[in-house]
């Protein structure tokens, strides 16, 4: 669900209720992650940015970081760019880079990021998607950095909400290679790509964000 703004803003109205919860989670946790030696600072990479609504509400109160934000649809990124400028171009918001995780050979990006952020990707894409989010993952990710994974998913052993499971019969009469994923197939794929599982953070309507790292080698 997306409404568009006179200029090349784009509003998804999910992201003005989820983002502040999602700043509580990524304020907490940067602190572990690793800085970069090439800039002295941390860079968060978000794919799957969407309007840029996370990257222009959230950066500004993580100043301490940089965020590049990411999207493989031109006009997801005319949005980003859009909603940077209309926040007064923070300098920590980087411009956007268009980043397909279906492409071949993804486009020029940083060679490490101390973190990596995605919402509401894994449940509307198919799901070698997923598998590319988590190898561009274990490619970037130096020790201590993290793969922070918002959406709805299925658990295994855990009731799923009434809302959740209509969703996803929604999701998958539209599209039948999407879907929620099950955070032990999602678990699996990260093991797979030399990540492991290191968090699991309940999230305000039946969502969750789901923390990975490298794992420890030797
Ligand atoms: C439901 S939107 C979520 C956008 C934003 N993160 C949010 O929470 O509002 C799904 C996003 O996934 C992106 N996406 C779909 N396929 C992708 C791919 N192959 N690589 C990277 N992003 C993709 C879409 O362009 C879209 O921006």
């Amino acid at each position: 669900m997306m409404d568009d703004t006179a200029d090349a803003r784009r509003h998804a109205p999910a992201t003005a209720r989820n983002r502040a919860a999602i700043g509580a989670v990524l304020t907490a946790r940067r602190a572990g992650w690793p800085v970069l030696p090439s800039t002295g600072r941390r860079l968060l990479l978000e794919v799957a940015s969407g309007t840029g609504e996370h990257a222009a509400h959230l950066a500004p109160s993580l100043s301490d970081l940089d965020w590049l934000p990411t999207e493989p649809d031109p006009a997801g990124l005319a949005s980003i760019e859009a909603w940077r400028r209309f926040v007064g171009t923070p300098p920590n918001l980087l411009g956007a880079q268009p980043l397909d995780l279906a492409a071949p050979a993804p486009a020029a990006l940083p060679a490490a990021v101390s973190a990596l952020f995605t919402a509401n990707l894994t449940h509307i894409a198919p799901w070698e998607i997923t598998r590319a989010l988590f190898t561009l993952a274990g490619r970037l990710l130096p020790a201590g950095g993290e793969l922070l994974i918002y959406g709805p998913f299925v658990q295994p052993g855990r009731p799923t909400a009434a809302s959740n499971h209509a969703f996803d019969q929604q999701l998958r009469r539209q599209n039948p290679d999407w879907g929620l994923r099950s955070v032990d197939r999602l678990d699996r794929a990260a093991t797979a790509a030399g990540l492991a599982p290191v968090d699991l953070v309940d999230m305000p309507a039946n969502n969750m964000i789901l923390v990975y790292r490298p794992a420890a080698r030797g």
